[in-house]
């Protein structure tokens, strides 16, 4: 497929980037998407680092330098917009973004969550899952609306809790899997097979709720 056909993607991280890391590993294969621009929160962003041994162009957008969530939305949307995206992917970014914001990325925005949603939405799901007791943990890549972690799912992979697990083998064990499952839906996205229609993900048309 000649670049200029491929989907572009500009990732959103405030972290260590490895989901990231992930896309850009696929993205350096035969793939339909192709990472354009990465954006961050953080100037110290491990993930940064990442994108420039990709040869991707990296931006830093500081929420510190804006006095409201508005105007560190209305910012980072221009600084979005600057690389013409198809699609926009959080990988690990630790801002809650405002409706606005959401609203115009509706439909082509994607999130990934370390838990299986609706089960353990916000942070330290690794630990509450093991609070919990649940035999069952995974992750979750769903589309982006405006109530966090809670958009309609795209695709779940789940994992066994064992009985001597602590808080990073599991953490370990859920990573390994988004690491698979994150380029899969961004490969469907890239391919014209996954469409939101309201509350419902459409994979080749047909309504989806988890795979
Ligand atoms: C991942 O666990 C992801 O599910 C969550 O934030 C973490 C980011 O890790 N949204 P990384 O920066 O991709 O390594």
């Amino acid at each position: 497929m000649p670049t200029s056909a491929r989907t572009r993607v500009v990732a959103l991280i405030s972290g260590r980037g490895t989901n990231l890391q992930a896309l850009l590993d696929a993205a350096a294969g035969d793939f339909p998407a192709e990472i354009v621009g990465i954006i961050s929160n953080r100037e110290d962003a491990a993930g940064l680092e990442r994108g420039r041994a990709a040869g991707v162009a990296v931006d830093v957008v500081s929420h510190r330098d804006f006095e409201s969530r508005e105007a560190f939305d209305q910012a980072l949307l221009e600084r979005i917009e600057a690389f013409r995206p198809d699609l926009l992917v959080l990988a690990g970014f630790m801002r809650i973004l405002t409706d606005e914001f959401v609203q115009y990325f509706e439909g082509r925005m994607l999130n990934i969550h370390p838990s299986l949603l609706p089960a353990f939405p916000g942070l330290d799901t690794h630990r509450r899952a093991l609070d919990a007791g649940v035999p069952e943990h995974g992750a979750t890549v769903h589309f982006v609306t405006p109530t966090l972690d809670a958009g309609p799912i795209i695709i779940q992979a789940r994992v066994p809790v064992e009985l001597d697990d602590d808080e990073h083998i599991l953490a370990a064990r859920v990573l390994r899997e988004e690491h698979r499952i994150y380029p899969l839906a961004v490969h469907w996205f890239a391919q014209g097979r996954l469409r939101l229609r309201g509350d419902a993900v459409l994979l080749d048309g047909e309504p989806l709720r988890s795979v």
